[in-house]
């Protein structure tokens, strides 16, 4: 009887498989696969956060052809189709709409901003497919749901470790703090700072705010410059990050008090707009070019080869998500939306660019942050 009913039992599951109703989910299924794996990515390649943009889409391109090549997935190939949000939530929406409906993606990496990922991540969560943030690091974005994963050090992590470090160091007691108010990410960059600051017992002078698009900080800095600040802490997006550092040492805000800021520092572009006024810039980073992490000798190597410059940190983050992905898939053995989420949730100690990378129960990543500093232009570990 027992015998009948376990063939009984497999011809069903057999039946089923048929039909693609049972994806294979054993560990070593990966070459099983067969086929294209569709997978979207949505960057901001123009407008305000184009300067992060396109080493994120250098970085998963060049990840999905080192995974191609490799046979990591068996017969299955990942297909990537590449998205502009143009910075905004809009484009994000249309974008998210476009892969989900027309390219029918299974898991979606970006996009850059939080605050387009705010707008467009519900539309992925109500799909039930897995969205892997590689930049976002604002508050409140994988609580949009159980599909919601990110790659990305929040601020909220990141930061309580650059004013501990920076302030060890430098020996800061009172400083002035700027930020942009409407903005998701610099906001949130603005909260993790106060509260690192305010359990380190720093002294805020003032607190000063600016909106998007700005280019006019002067009455900011010049209140700020009266009040003597041992250094400035800026949450700010790389292009009025340059702005405001290019203004302050013009108003002769002296390059002793100096700006230390989040992940919207993390690319080389703030020092080519900046110039010698980003030099000595402090910031809170999830990598360092330099890092003795598994792999990221030959990824830089081979990034540089391919694209002519050096991979910053929004690259190294996007690199890393593709692998998390094509983890997920082949450990699932399955391309199924759902069966992928699982799969990622379940990642532990993979070897990453990153470091050895886990997610948290909460879908955020767990690894060390580290504390970056310019220097002739260029990013090297705070010391
Ligand atoms: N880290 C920035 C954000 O979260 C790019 O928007």
């Amino acid at each position: 009887m027992k015998a009948r009913l376990f063939s009984f039992f497999v011809m069903i599951a057999l039946l089923l498989a048929s039909f693609g109703a049972v994806q294979v989910t054993s560990a070593t299924a990966g070459t099983d696969l067969t086929g294209e794996i569709p997978i979207g990515a949505v960057w901001s390649l123009t407008g305000d956060a184009a300067v992060y943009g396109p080493s994120q889409k250098n970085a998963s391109a060049m990840a999905v052809e080192e995974i191609n090549k490799s046979g990591m997935l068996g017969a299955a190939k990942i297909k990537l189709f590449t998205e502009d949000d143009r910075s905004t939530k809009e484009g994000a929406i249309t974008a998210f709409d476009k892969l989900l409906k027309k390219d029918k993606v299974v898991a979606i990496l970006g996009p850059t901003l939080s605050n387009s990922a705010k707008a467009s991540d519900p539309i992925a969560q109500a799909a039930k497919v897995p969205v892997l943030a590689v930049s976002n690091t604002a508050g409140g974005i994988v609580e949009i749901g159980d599909f919601i994963f990110r790659d990305s050090l929040p601020e909220m992590l990141v930061q309580p470790n650059t004013i501990r470090e920076t302030m060890r160091k430098l020996g800061y007691k009172k400083v002035a703090v700027l930020y942009g108010d409407d903005d998701v990410f610099t906001k949130g960059g603005y909260d993790a700072f106060k509260k690192a600051l305010n359990d380190e017992g720093v002294q805020i002078l003032t607190t000063e705010t600016f909106n998007k698009k700005d280019n006019d900080f002067s009455a900011q800095l010049t209140k700020i410059k009266g009040l003597k600040p041992d250094a400035i802490i800026v949450s700010a997006l790389a292009e009025e990050a340059a702005g405001i550092m290019s203004q302050g040492r013009q108003l002769g805000i002296p390059a002793s008090v100096r700006f230390i800021g989040g992940n919207g520092f993390n690319s080389p572009k703030l020092a080519q707009l900046a110039g010698p006024a980003a030099e000595d810039a402090i910031t809170g980073a999830a990598w360092l070019i330099s890092n003795d992490t598994p792999g990221n000798k030959v990824f830089v190597e081979a990034y540089n080869k391919q694209y002519g410059s050096n991979p910053d940190q929004f690259a190294a983050q996007a690199y890393t998500g593709v692998y998390i992905l094509a983890n997920a898939i082949k450990t699932a053995g399955s391309s199924s939306s759902t069966a992928i989420r699982d799969a990622m949730a379940n990642i532990k100690n993979l070897d990453t660019v990153l470091g050895k990378f886990s997610f948290d129960a909460q879908r955020n990543p767990v690894h060390s942050p580290v504390v970056q500093v310019i220097k002739n232009g260029k990013f090297e570990l705070f010391k």
